[in-house]
């Protein structure tokens, strides 16, 4: 019998055993014992199979140009990238099953195709027939694309090797196993495993490699975020099975710019890039209904018109109810009570339900101004005038603050046919170029709720 090659160490304080347990005996985590390799007495310290004869270089000697980058040709896809594709990177893309991982890689590849070399998609989970049945579908350009059916990670770096492709996906990093440990592929130490090999490969040959990688139920990749470290850019595609659209958001990004986000919408022909996405978030607004209001929302450089709701009424029982989906409840309550105190609305006895509507998520605080305005309306019926929107950071005391980027947010709802800006006097004095739009700077909730309904 051979001498075991692995062992199982704690994740989260270093005890180690021979076989894996349920429990940490020291710790007492649950779940936290993880396969580890046992590296070669000379490797253990390095980490990697370099025998450490880097040498270092002045940063002023080192050319690097942004021009290397390579555009997908999907403009959506590109800007979350930060500009392209960068040689020698590994980007991973996370999401659900079923939300398009697959279509929104084998369509890049398409787009790359046409002025690139040999692309290599390794799959562990399609055969060749059934993508080649999608890629139809989609109208890919073949050329140049070759597949791979394999899920050995030895086996997929020997033919990457071999063939030099300009770029490289694994779908998915669960199906892949490397053969120097024991468990079963998908679990914890073999995805770190492959991804850093994957990684290796990459920085190595100077090849960008997209890794594929399903969601599991507690919402983190493979486990506790093992790949997050790993990968140079995490992408994450979510979306809502009730609808279209799928937006594609960087989590993390070493050659550009986080909070991008990219938005797709998918058809019976695949993937489809949507250029205006404000216009798309609003087709369905109701007009002339209290308790609705348009937020000039920024996601990284991008800004987006998006309508928050509120449903405010008498509660039924001892306790209000307060749910809010799309933003932060906290904050929620904390506006309420901001409202409450400040600008004097009676919400004590109130259920109130906020929503953003699309399923999207507004996670900056330039969305407090319309979570404020959109409960006033609700409380009061009273609609507000639908070509006016808000943006505005609301503080304890009821100070509206000023929020960044306050004229690209008021190019953005120029361009799709508001009127008026109800946004942070901070934000009003310093504006040059009003887009044509009625500005209205507003210092405080108080006076910030007398505007809304004129
Ligand atoms: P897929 O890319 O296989 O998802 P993932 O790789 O993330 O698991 O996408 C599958 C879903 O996309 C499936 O529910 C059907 C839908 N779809 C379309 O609606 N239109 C299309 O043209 C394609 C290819 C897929
Ligand atoms: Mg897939």
């Amino acid at each position: 019998m051979s001498k075991t090659k692995t062992f199982f160490q704690c994740q989260s304080c270093g005890y180690t055993s021979p076989k894996w347990l349920g429990k940490c005996p020291d710790c007492a985590g649950w779940n936290t014992l993880v396969e580890e390799k046992v590296l070669p007495s000379h490797r253990r310290n390095a980490g990697i199979d370099s025998p450490g004869k880097a040498e270092p270089v002045a940063l002023g000697a080192i050319e690097a140009s942004s021009e290397n980058r390579t555009l997908t040709g999907i403009t959506e896809f590109d800007r979350v990238l930060g500009g392209g594709i960068v040689p020698g990177s590994v980007v991973l893309v996370g999401g659900d099953p079923g939300i398009g991982k697959s279509t929104l890689l084998l369509q890049t590849f398409s787009g790359l195709s046409r002025k690139s070399g040999k692309l290599l998609y390794v799959s562990g989970e399609e055969s060749p027939r059934q993508i080649k049945m999608r890629a139809d579908r989609l109208s890919v350009n073949p050329e140049n694309i070759i597949l791979l059916p394999e899920t050995s990670l030895e086996g997929i770096l020997d033919s990457a090797a071999r063939l030099t492709p300009e770029a490289m996906v694994v779908d998915s990093i669960q199906t892949v196993f490397t053969q120097e440990m024991l468990s079963a592929p998908g679990s914890v130490g073999q995805v770190r495993e492959c991804a850093a090999k994957l990684m290796l490969f990459a920085k190595r040959s100077g090849i960008p490699v997209f890794i594929i990688g399903h969601v599991t139920k507690e919402g983190t990749i493979a486990g506790p975020r093992v790949l997050e470290h790993i990968v140079d850019t995490v992408l994450y595609f979510e979306g809502d099975r009730g609808h279209s659209y799928r937006i594609l958001r960087t989590i993390k990004n070493r050659f550009g710019s986080t909070n991008e986000i990219g938005v797709f919408e998918m058809s019976d022909s695949g993937l489809k890039e949507v250029d205006n996405p404000s216009e798309l978030f609003l087709s369905e607004r109701p007009r002339n209904v209290s308790g609705s209001i348009v937020v000039a929302s920024l996601e990284g450089t991008r800004p987006l018109m998006v309508e928050v709701q509120a449903l405010v009424s008498r509660t039924n029982f001892g306790m209000p109810r307060r749910t809010s989906i799309g933003v932060d409840f906290n904050r929620v309550n904390l506006l309420v009570a901001v409202l409450e105190k400040r600008a004097g609305l009676q919400l004590g006895g109130m259920d109130i339900f906020i929503n953003v509507v699309g399923g999207l998520k507004i996670l900056e605080p330039a969305v407090d101004m319309g979570i404020i305005a959109t409960i006033a309306s609700s409380a009061k019926e009273k609609p507000v005038n639908p070509r006016t929107f808000v943006f505005g950071e609301v503080g304890l005391s009821g100070e509206i603050r000023a929020v960044a980027q306050a004229e690209a947010r008021l190019r953005e709802a120029a361009k799709i046919g508001f009127r008026k800006a109800i946004i942070p006097a901070g934000n009003a004095d310093k504006i040059r170029d009003n887009q044509g739009l009625e500005i209205v700077g507003v210092k405080d909730v108080e006076e910030c709720s007398k505007t809304f309904f004129d």
